[in-house]
């Protein structure tokens, strides 16, 4: 009798063993991230290839987005990411509606630094004018003439420099939209003579779009991208912060480079 209770403990105690095992294993995102770690929501605009865009599937995906999840992995969390238009993304994480922005935002703005809190930066850009690459008369902004449309996504700093041209009565109009693609889809169109947009951007689609747009002249107005975060959450941010420099010093900040852009 004793051997066959010895024998009944010992099995009960491996399945113990194995369901623990697997309880502890068990998160669904395949990351080692513990299933009880925090997920934080991160919005971003998604038509902004190749840091923020959605897959045929419509899954947000994009450089912003592996590089946060590498971040979130490396810190112990994880980030659940929503689309909204650009000109709504700081406003949620003031208000709480939202943890971070992930977004290819220009963190060199003084009125953006005043709302939000933003990481160290971790991509430099610039603008550039995109025109239909069957045109031949603009070579760059200073052909950008009184009888044109020009276009940009709202809220960005394409928009700012679009609205500035147009407020000082170089061009006709600026035509804000809410979204970079129907932009670009407005010069590809004929319905604007150009769009202003950052390069890396204006490339993607220069790619996506087959050819049927180029960029003229040369880049204006540097800027360096961060994520954000709600004014006061050095919690957060220092998490970020920490994440990013140890992907950049690991070899994955350069790997996710070469995968998005290269
Ligand atoms: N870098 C520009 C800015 O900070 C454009 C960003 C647009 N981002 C996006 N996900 N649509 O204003």
């Amino acid at each position: 009798m004793n051997k066959l209770l010895k024998k009944v403990l010992v099995l009960t105690l491996m399945v113990a063993m194995v369901l623990t095992v697997a309880a502890c294993g068990g998160d669904d995102g395949g990351s080692d991230v513990d299933a009880e770690a925090p997920t934080y929501k991160a919005v971003t605009e998604a038509t902004f290839p190749p840091f923020d865009t959605v897959d045929e599937d419509g899954n947000i995906i994009g450089f912003d987005m592996d590089l946060m999840n590498a971040i979130a992995e490396d810190q112990g969390f994880k980030v659940e990411y929503v689309d909204m238009e650009f000109d709504s993304l700081i406003p949620a994480v003031e208000n709480g509606d939202a943890d971070m922005i992930t977004a290819g935002m220009n963190a060199m703005d003084p009125a953006r630094q005043a709302k939000v809190d933003f990481s160290t930066t971790y991509y430099d850009s610039a603008l550039v004018v995109v025109v239909s690459a069957e045109n031949d008369t603009i070579t760059g902004i200073d052909d950008l003439t009184s009888d044109m449309k020009v276009t940009a996504q709202i809220g960005t700093t394409g928009a700012d420099k679009t609205e500035e041209i147009a407020g000082n009565g170089q061009i006709a109009e600026a035509v804000i939209l809410n979204q970079y693609s129907d932009c670009i889809m407005q010069v590809i169109n004929g319905d604007a003579a150009a769009c202003i947009v950052d390069k890396p951007v204006a490339e993607a689609y220069i790619k996506n779009q087959g050819g049927k747009i180029k960029i003229v002249g040369d880049e204006m107005g540097a800027e360096s991208y961060g994520f954000a975060v709600q004014k006061g959450n050095t919690e957060l941010l220092d998490k970020i912060n920490a994440g990013l420099q140890n992907m950049i010093d690991n070899g994955t900040y350069d790997e996710l480079v070469e995968k998005w852009f290269n």
